[in-house]
């Protein structure tokens, strides 16, 4: 993409997982910017351990190489840039307006999920060049932009909380226009991932965008579930939710959300 760090874009019709080959680009010292797009990924990976699937050139799964200058507890908000750049593609090519469910799903005014962003990174790995590139994040979205055109495409587990930018538009979507807009998007705002005044900009765009705030919720955590209020989400990226009178902060998990807010 001309004027933004994103030059080097590797284009696959198959991959097992474009966070994968970027994870072994970025221990071999792939620079910032680089980025991997997929029409087809045999083993996409998903949060928590889960697949993530889609039929061959129907959606957007694309990865981004990072390397922030950012303290390790600031370091969601390298996801949280590229959610938020996908909502504003989302908004630019089909017209469609998406929230973000914390972490950084991408939901659509209906609450059932368009996107889903999957961050990882490999910190215990030396550079080979001893150490003077900054340490790499590799950020995974996967957008459904044609896929699914209606519930009849979906495995029965997914009825009723997957759609489509398709399906929101009700047009065929180009998935390069998205990406393109995603790029251009996601700019600045990785830009801003290098500096404190762009670092809370970020961290205020996710909790005006978070959908979850201010929403009833049951957290899933490993070992417990509880149910209560959504409240905020902090400087470093964790939930607040309110339960049984007392506060507790979500590092990570999984979030339902109860019913959309008001
Ligand atoms: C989620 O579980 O919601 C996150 C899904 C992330 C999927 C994307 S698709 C492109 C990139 N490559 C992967 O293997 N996963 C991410």
């Amino acid at each position: 993409m001309p004027g933004t760090r994103f030059t080097d874009i590797r284009r696959f019709a198959s991959v097992d997982s474009t966070n994968r080959y970027l994870l072994d680009e970025a221990r071999a010292g792939a620079p910032d910017g680089v980025v991997a797009v997929a029409e087809h990924q045999s083993a996409g990976r998903g949060r928590l351990g889960r697949r993530w699937e889609a039929p061959r050139g129907t959606n957007l799964l694309v990865s981004v190489l990072l390397r922030p200058d950012l303290p390790s507890d600031l370091r969601y908000l390298a996801s949280a840039v590229v959610a938020l750049a996908a909502a504003e593609a989302a908004e630019e090519v089909a017209g469609v307006h998406l929230g973000v469910k914390w972490p950084n799903d991408l939901l659509a005014p209906d609450g059932r999920k368009v996107a889903g962003v999957l961050a990882e990174a490999d910190l215990a790995e030396p550079e080979p060049d001893g150490g003077e590139l900054l340490p790499p994040i590799v950020v995974g979205i996967g957008i459904n932009v044609n896929w699914p055109a209606g519930d009849a495409d979906l495995p029965e587990e997914l009825v009723g909380t997957a759609t489509s930018l398709r399906r929101l538009a009700d047009r065929p979507v180009d998935c390069g226009a998205v990406l393109a807009a995603l790029l251009e998007a996601l700019e600045p705002r990785a830009a801003d991932l290098g500096n404190p005044p762009g670092r809370l900009r970020q961290g205020g765009d996710l909790r005006s965008a978070c959908l979850t705030v201010g929403t009833p919720v049951r957290v899933e955590l490993a070992d417990q579930v509880f149910e209560g209020t959504a409240t905020d989400v902090t400087a470093e990226g964790h939930l607040l939710v309110e339960t049984g009178g007392q506060t507790r902060s979500v590092v990570a998990g999984d979030v339902v959300h109860l019913r959309p807010r008001d």
